[in-house]
């Protein structure tokens, strides 16, 4: 079995079967949970064989799974990207280089699979910009006063949602989650024991409410549950995907019709509707701000290439990438949405941190929001403007299923 050997005596080697037991101990301690009954979804979702594991002697000290992924990428491509999961050092050996090792190996594989993206979900928000990742997806949670919210005269009011039980819902909920998926940067495609995970809805994942209800419409859905607090009732919308603006506003009537109950709470894009189709916007509270999804370009002509873009852009980046000992300058020519990328001897006409790419990748950030931190660097405020439209997507990105 190969085996790199990093500072400290670790070694960085491939996970084998042998390892389970282990690798539960490092991740449920890692994340403070209890796995036990939720193995068989565990190592179904990132198999155990794809994984690395960081050794000290025998021991097995560090853990990181991989899967390759299906996202989409603006104006409705898709790219085949390396996502990692489950990351976690054992108490006793942190701050000792070991998430480097195998962040550093992990790459080496990404690179030699000619990934051009690697992406994950964050429990901690200041560690991987060093690594050259960034966010580029970003959620809000929204709490709306249900009896207090009004639709206004002219929201739609399209009808056909149906309560549907569960085990229907599960047959076609799929198939318009994949309608979805297909046109909304950041979604991945979502295998089957992902499904699984979310309609088994076992006891223990209900976070103290009720069984999973199902709202269906031929081009939407809504998944939710009851919670009945101390602090008022409240229904938690688990999972809200709409193909059309018609569709999105039919599940909101239906959800705010829930009339038992004080709030309703959600994750929703940034640029989300909801408050538009309300007598009172305010009704529709911000709670939080949250990144969902975190990117790498692990190959700038590849990652660059893959995606649309909604203007034409003709430049020099000078992209710096210190963490790979990569990056350099890249002529990037866009034509009609279409992209050329290559290296190149000219000179910089801006220039960026690989995570600031990053972070425009899916058009959830700006580059003049990067300009204005001094993270991309022009002199040319129209190259800026330029940026800001091509690099913008017509649908907002949005996480399509948490890993
Ligand atoms: C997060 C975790 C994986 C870090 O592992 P580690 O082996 O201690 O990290 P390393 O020693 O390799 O640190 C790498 C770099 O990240 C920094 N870093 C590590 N943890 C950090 C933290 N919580 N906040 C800020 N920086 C952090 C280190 O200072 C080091 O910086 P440098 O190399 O630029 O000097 C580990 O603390 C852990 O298992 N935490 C609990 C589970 C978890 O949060 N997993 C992450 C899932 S997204």
């Amino acid at each position: 079995m190969t085996s790199t050997a990093y500072e400290h005596g670790i070694h960085v080697r491939p996970a084998t079967a042998a390892d389970a037991e282990a690798v539960l101990l490092i991740t449920d301690a890692g994340f403070g949970v209890s796995s036990e009954p939720e193995n068989q979804y565990e190592f179904s979702v990132f198999p155990l064989e794809q994984a690395l594991v960081a050794v000290d002697g025998e021991r097995v000290v560090g853990y990181s799974a991989v899967r390759p992924q299906t996202i989409t990428v603006p104006e409705g491509r898709s790219v085949l990207a390396e996502t990692i999961a489950n990351v976690a050092v054992a108490p006793t050996h942190r701050r000792r280089g070991i998430l480097r090792a195998l962040y550093t190996e992990q790459h080496r594989r990404t690179e030699a699979a000619k990934r051009p993206i690697t992406a994950f979900t964050a429990s901690q928000g200041g560690i991987y910009g060093r690594f050259g990742y960034a966010p580029a997806v970003v959620t809000h949670d929204i709490v709306v006063q249900r009896a207090q919210a009004e639709f206004r005269a002219d929201a739609p009011d399209p009808g056909g949602v149906e309560l549907t039980p569960i085990p229907v819902a599960r047959q076609v909920i799929p198939e318009i989650y994949q309608r979805w998926q297909r046109v909304t940067p950041g979604a991945q495609q979502r295998p089957g024991v992902s499904w699984a995970m979310l309609f088994d809805d076992p006891v223990h994942r209900r976070g103290g409410g009720t069984r999973l209800f199902a709202l269906v419409h031929a081009d939407g859905y809504a998944l939710y549950r009851y919670h009945r607090r101390a602090t008022g009732s409240a229904v938690e919308v688990v999972e809200l995907r709409a193909v059309t603006p018609v569709a999105y506003a039919g599940l909101w009537r239906a959800l705010l019709a829930l009339e038992l109950f004080d709030r309703v709470e959600a994750s929703v894009v940034p640029g989300d509707p909801l408050p538009y189709l309300l007598t009172d916007p305010r009704q529709v509270y911000t709670v939080a701000h949250r990144d969902a999804l975190w990117l790498r370009l692990m190959d700038v002509p590849a990652a660059l290439t893959a995606r649309g873009y909604a203007g034409d852009l003709d430049l020099v980046l000078a992209v710096h990438d210190p963490f790979r000992d990569a990056g350099g300058a890249f002529a990037l020519r866009v034509c009609e949405g279409v992209a050329e990328c290559a290296p190149t001897e000219r000179a910089a006409d801006a220039e960026l941190g690989i995570d600031v790419l990053a972070g425009m990748y899916l058009g959830a950030h700006r580059a003049r929001a990067f300009a204005a931190a001094n993270r991309l660097r022009t002199g040319d405020p129209a190259l800026l403007r330029a940026l800001d439209t091509a690099f913008g997507s017509e649908r907002e990105a949005a996480l399509g299923w948490f890993f």
